[in-house]
């Protein structure tokens, strides 16, 4: 039995912003206040059914936020193979000490998540985790070899929520469009990461001036927007669910409005690095701005926060992509891309976006829980009656410097690290279980 008394509550379900309080009763939302009002000790009382205030935990939220749970559709959690990394138990910790109360672990593990007991796997180790909700996402195709389909009925049977070849492109539109075909059956969406191997060759980084300059190997826009054009085009030709994953180009942006306004059941993610960094903030010393798709231009970078405004783009996700520190201060053209996002995240695009005035509390909110809900069809995402409990109490003038000692994850390769950042969650439920208090993970 928990009262957050108040906070600044947020529920884009319910287009709610202002100042209330909410009861957490059996690990779901019991009652949310009228705006601007609080409850009186006898109605908290009548709803736990108890006659003493001090069986009830109360929590005061004064000058803080509380939203729903985050939940974020990419993560790389390294779990069957590569736990020097992240395994499912320090990736699960990490999220909830960056607000997500739900996130999709992606396929591209070794091996990768190609058969049911493999799905039954990382669901399993996700809830012996017992932090946020781990949900699987199953690759598309077998060993991600790009040619043969998996189970897909099965895997979904299993608790696959998507399928996702993550981490490499399908190169054949034929095996793409029969994927399209089969995932129809399941109602899951299908992730596609839009990478046309041969246009990205060897590159490192996005072609451009800074590539030129830095003289190292440039990844053309066009290998993503090509595959994502491709893409668009079967998805409205087969009727799959389709959604692609960090969309980092201008050209994707409008491919995207253009198919959205004939109807094709598109959505589209960005990760807040194509948000927050330039190809002009790729310095040769320091991988850790090493990603794919890498860091675009200015003039993509605009597009992208305005295809997230308007609609465009439904949804924020990390990408959050652990790697070895080892792995990550190898000269840049040898380090493996991949940024690790869960637990700067949220600060980093409140503090950018939010605190700046670039982008509503409100729109973040909706684009980091209630759309990824909506598209993937998971609990929660809103503080409606009878929704499960998944909480964060977001304190904005918190103040923490990234370092080595404080990340939960296993992996250090952030920008962040050493940095400050403004505007983190303090505690956080996950089906009302209180999981991070004080910017500490519970045990
Ligand atoms: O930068 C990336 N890292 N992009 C991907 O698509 C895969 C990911 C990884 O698994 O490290
Ligand atoms: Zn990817």
């Amino acid at each position: 039995m928990i009262w957050i008394k108040g906070a600044h509550l947020i529920d884009a379900a319910e287009g709610r912003s202002g100042n209330g309080s909410l009861l957490v009763k059996d690990g779901k939302i019991a009652r949310v206040s009228p705006v601007g009002e609080d409850f009186t000790t006898a109605e908290v009382l009548t709803v736990f059914g108890c006659d003493r205030l001090d069986e009830v935990c109360q929590v005061d939220g004064a000058g803080k936020y509380l939203f729903p749970g985050l939940i974020d559709v990419h993560v790389h959690l390294r779990e069957p193979g590569q736990e020097d990394k992240e395994d499912i138990m320090s990736g699960a910790r990490a999220a909830v000490r960056g607000g997500f109360t739900s996130i999709l672990a992606m396929a591209n593990t070794k091996p990768v998540i190609d058969t049911r007991a493999l799905v039954e796997f990382v669901r399993m180790q996700g809830e012996r985790a017992g932090k946020a909700r781990v949900y699987p996402v199953a690759a598309v195709t077998k060993g991600f070899g790009g040619r043969e389909l998996t189970e897909m009925v099965d895997l979904k049977a299993g608790g696959t929520v998507a399928f996702s070849d993550d981490g490499k492109g399908i190169q054949s539109a034929e095996t793409l469009r029969l994927a399209l075909e089969y995932a129809k059956l399941t109602g899951c969406p299908l992730i596609s990461h839009c990478e046309d191997e041969q246009l990205a060759g060897p590159g490192v980084m996005r072609k451009g001036e800074a590539s030129a300059r830095l003289g190292l190997g440039g990844i053309p826009a066009s290998a993503e927007s090509v595959m994502v054009a491709r893409d668009l085009l079967l998805a409205g030709e087969t009727g799959g669910k389709l959604h692609l994953a960090h969309v980092s180009t201008k050209e994707s942006v409008w491919l995207i409005r253009a198919a959205k306004e004939r109807g094709i059941d598109v959505s589209a993610e960005v990760n807040p690095h194509h948000l927050l960094f330039t190809d002009e903030d790729v310095l040769l010393i320091d991988a850790s701005y090493k990603v794919n798709p890498p860091l675009p231009s200015r003039a993509d970078q605009e597009a992208l926060l305005t295809g997230l405004l308007d609609g465009t783009i439904d949804l924020l996700a990390t990408d959050h992509a652990p790697h070895t520190w080892e792995e990550k201060t190898k000269p840049f053209a040898e380090a493996p891309f991949g940024i690790n996002g869960l637990e700067t995240a949220l600060a980093a695009v409140w503090q950018e976006l939010v605190a700046k005035g670039k982008m509503k509390a409100e729109k973040l909110i909706e684009l980091w829980s209630l759309n990824p809900a909506r598209r993937f069809g998971l609990v929660g995402g809103t503080l409606k009656v009878g929704a499960p409990a998944d909480l964060v109490l977001f304190d904005p003038n918190w103040q923490e410097v990234i370092t080595v000692d404080t990340l939960e994850s296993k992996a250090q390769n952030t920008p962040f690290l050493e940095k400050k950042l403004q505007g983190f969650p303090v505690m956080v439920w996950v089906g009302g279980k209180l999981v991070l208090n004080n910017r500490k993970v519970i045990e």
